[in-house]
């Protein structure tokens, strides 16, 4: 690998490595230069894009875990660092989606939810912090969603999890500048990946079935590129996607008609919206 890449000698974790937007980020963190600790439930999956990344087998590492598994988190992290000595770069990219109203979804759904998308994402943080704190450097990735900043139907327990991750991660923002550690919050939009198709049901069923607007949506290769992008700018927080970017300036205009126009079929609104202002 040549050495002088950009990201030549770091050390990036991904987790959700083995699908979507987490397996383009480790093509295109791996295109740059660095070494890949690579993380999801599936070891098969993860060692199928370890084999396509553009890397010496040496230079990539699996490292399967369950994210649902807190108490296993702390090992895992012992684990992780012990591959290449450090860790630069933490990307906590999984993610679980939910896609059912709140009166069909019971309370264990609402839990494995907080538990994969915000609390193991905080676990593996804390334990992380001591070794930047330590080493004055290091920088943490985290994947949020446009559901971190409002509500529509059916994902209240997904949009709640990554509305955490925003309070969580702008708070110790505020801890970590002394520390020369940096944090990059990515809010995609409606990115290509098969995100619909894992998403839970109230019964716990997999939902199975790619959205149609997912099926047509923003690349997940071209996010990739730009999410790296935007790291090695290391810019605090990046929108990616496509024209639904807009929601957020929207959003932050008036809440109050944002909310009435969005609240009975927000996909269907979008694309009326982006019609009428002509952007599709
Ligand atoms: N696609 C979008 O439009 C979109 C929009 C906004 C935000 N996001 C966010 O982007 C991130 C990646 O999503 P994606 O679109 O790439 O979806 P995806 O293709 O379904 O990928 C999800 C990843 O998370 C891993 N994962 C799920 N449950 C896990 C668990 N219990 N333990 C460990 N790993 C687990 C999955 O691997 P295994 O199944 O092997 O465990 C997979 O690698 C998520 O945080 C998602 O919320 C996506």
């Amino acid at each position: 690998m040549d050495k002088n890449l950009p990201l030549a000698s770091k050390i990036i974790w991904i987790t959700g490595a083995s699908s979507g937007i987490g397996e383009a980020l480790s093509y295109e963190f791996a295109k740059r230069g660095a070494l890949l600790i690579l993380s999801s439930r599936s070891e098969q999956k993860l060692l199928t894009v370890k084999e396509n990344l553009p890397l010496n087998s040496d230079k990539a590492k699996v490292l399967a875990l369950d994210l649902e598994q807190l108490n296993e988190l702390k090992n895992k992290v012992e684990t992780a660092l012990s591959y290449f000595g450090k860790i630069d770069f933490f990307v906590s990219n999984a993610g679980l989606a939910v896609k059912d109203f709140v009166i069909n979804t019971p309370l264990e759904i609402d839990l494995k939810l907080m538990n994969i998308n915000y609390f193991s994402s905080i676990l593996i943080t804390k334990s992380l912090l001591p070794h930047f704190m330590q080493r004055n450097t290091g920088h943490i990735v985290v994947t949020s969603s446009l559901s971190g900043k409002y509500g529509v139907p059916k994902i209240a327990s997904y949009a709640a999890s990554k509305h955490a991750l925003h309070g969580f991660y702008e708070t110790l923002r505020s801890e970590i500048t002394d520390y020369n550690i940096d944090l990059t919050i990515v809010i995609p939009g409606i990115i290509k990946t098969e995100i619909t198709a894992h998403a839970l049901t109230g019964t716990g069923d997999k939902f199975g079935k790619i959205d149609k607007t997912f099926q047509t949506a923003y690349p997940a290769d071209k996010a990739a590129t730009k999410i790296v992008n935007a790291v090695m700018k290391k810019k605090e927080s990046v929108f990616i996607g496509g024209s639904e970017g807009i929601t957020l300036f929207l959003n932050r205009l008036s809440p109050w008609l944002f909310r009435r126009f969005i609240r009975n079929h927000p996909i269907k609104k979008m694309r009326q919206f982006k019609r009428t202002i002509g952007l599709k």
